[in-house]
């Protein structure tokens, strides 16, 4: 349903993504892990649109989404949590969500605010605050159950945990897996936590400087440990 081909990503006139093939099923999760700088973040904007020129096959159930507009993504049923959260500041925690039921794809139905605060029981004291009366940790939260509120068929996740405690970081594995689970939704994850990454998908693309280095299930990753310490330590 997703395919990436010789994907190609240009900030002007420096390439940050070298080719990238990657195919995701109906359902599939699979986390794209890397150093800082790797290009995941790119990889993820230039599947959802709006992020820098991007060349190369980008084809979503054979639409092609170079033609269609970020809003069109969304309607298909693509849904990007960025990096940056961009939770609204004014606008409550319940409020929040209530809003991402305008991304819900065509034939799909999306979650009730509540329904998504049920798999994140962390947000159910807080229903009432404002975006600004939350911290960094409770907006990650937050943006997640808002990206999966209108039932995605594939979510594109940027990072969540990072900066999270131990704690919410299990937390927030257990909700994306029982919304995934319940709801089929496939998933790109883009994580520096290995730990995490591993709870939340079977497989895994290693991204080195704009270069799939890897790719395989967990099994395959752990019988390579080359792999890890030549492109993923620091
Ligand atoms: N708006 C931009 N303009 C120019 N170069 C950019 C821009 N955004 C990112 N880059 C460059 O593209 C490369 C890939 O960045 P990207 O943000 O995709 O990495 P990342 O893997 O998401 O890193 P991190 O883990 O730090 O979020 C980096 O070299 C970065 O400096
Ligand atoms: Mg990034």
């Amino acid at each position: 349903m997703l395919e990436v081909k010789q994907l190609r990503a240009l900030y002007g006139d420096s390439l940050v993504l070298h080719g990238i093939d990657l195919k995701i099923a109906p359902s599939e999760r699979v986390a794209v892990i890397g150093r800082n700088g790797a290009g995941k973040s790119t990889l993820l904007k230039s599947i959802m649109g709006g992020g820098p020129a991007a060349h190369g096959v980008l084809q979503w159930n054979g639409a092609d989404l170079h033609r269609l507009k970020g809003f069109e993504r969304t309607r298909l049923g693509l849904s990007l949590v960025p990096e940056d959260r961009r939770i609204f500041p004014h606008l409550t925690v319940v409020e929040n969500l209530e809003i991402a039921r305008h991304a819900t794809a065509k034939g799909k139905t999306p979650a009730s605010p509540e329904a998504m605060i049920r798999f994140f029981p962390m947000l159910e004291t807080l229903k009432a605050r404002f975006g600004n009366q939350l911290s960094g940790g409770q907006q990650q939260l937050l943006a997640v159950a808002r990206g999966l509120l209108p039932m995605p068929k594939l979510l594109l996740l940027d990072e969540p945990t990072e900066g999270l405690a131990p704690i919410i970081v299990e937390q927030m594995a257990k909700s994306i897996n029982a919304i995934c689970d319940e709801h089929r939704v496939a998933l790109l994850l883009s994580e520096q936590n290995l730990w995490f990454a591993r709870q939340c998908t079977h497989a895994l693309h290693v991204l080195d400087t704009g270069r799939i280095v890897f790719s395989g299930t967990w099994d395959e990753f752990d019988a390579y440990p080359e792999v890890r310490n030549r492109h993923l330590a620091v």
